[in-house]
């Protein structure tokens, strides 16, 4: 082999390691949108339209001011599958403190748009609104966000670091700082939702996610695999349910 041969095969083997690591969260999140949102799920998808991010459903959540009329900092949805429950958090109302935006905690781990955006920004008008999947990516159980105002009655949240647990085996995500894992047996951080907020209407839209709701561990064949559901609440009309009932 001569030395001009050599430097290629040198040059394709190092850019063969350099995106190896890429190349299998790009094929996960293209089957996740396939087997997900395309195959299975067409009668399942809270909207039809694809204009959200990667071809996600573009689905208006709520009203700005319905959400804040009812002076409750979460607000659950489901997104993007009509049976997978979402929640919108209001992290400024919870901390007491402005929290205009987060690192993406997938930042450069997907493939295409999604996997590019480094930061989330909050919606709203203080860009303090940011959604959150309601499904722990250890196995699937659904998280209690609604403790986040039901605290006396459903202990499960520390509330002054926004950290939420889930009451199958512990783990615990940090949601101000894009649902990192900071306890328990998740292996990943808790999905965001990607929202848009109109300023002239006030609506909120859910428009994308930064990641999978599930461990590629627990494979899905329909919706409804593997999701311990909450038999107080339905997902599948935007609501808060956790402040009407206190
Ligand atoms: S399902 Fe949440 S910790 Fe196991």
């Amino acid at each position: 082999m001569n030395r001009r041969n050599f430097l290629r095969l040198y040059l394709l083997a190092a850019a063969a390691i350099a995106i190896a690591p890429l190349v299998k969260p790009a094929i996960d999140y293209v089957g996740y949108f396939y087997n997900e949102l395309g195959a299975i799920s067409k009668q399942y998808l809270v909207a039809n339209n694809t204009d959200g991010i990667g071809g996600f459903p573009k689905y208006k959540i709520t009203n700005i001011k319905d959400f804040k009329s009812k002076n409750c900092p979460v607000f659950f949805f489901a997104y993007p599958l009509t049976n997978e429950p979402c929640f919108l958090v209001d992290l400024e109302a919870i901390l007491g403190q402005p929290v205009p935006e987060i690192p993406n905690p997938y930042y450069g781990h997907f493939a295409g748009p999604l996997g590019q955006i480094k930061t989330i920004k909050g919606v709203g008008p203080n860009n303090s609104i940011y959604a959150f999947s309601d499904v722990c990516v250890h196995l699937g159980c659904q998280l209690p966000a609604q403790v986040l105002v039901t605290s006396d009655q459903d202990p499960g949240l520390d509330i002054q670091n926004s950290v939420l647990h889930c009451p199958c085996h512990g783990s615990m995500y940090l949601l101000k700082e894009g649902g990192i894992v900071v306890g328990g047996p998740a292996p990943r951080p808790l999905p965001m939702v990607y929202l848009e907020y109109d300023e002239s209407t006030g609506d909120i839209y859910a428009v994308g996610t930064n990641a999978p709701y599930f461990s590629e561990s627990v494979p899905r064949t329909t919706p409804q695999d593997n999701l311990l559901y909450d038999p107080r609440y339905d997902y599948s009309v935007p609501s808060n349910p956790a402040c009407t009932k206190g």
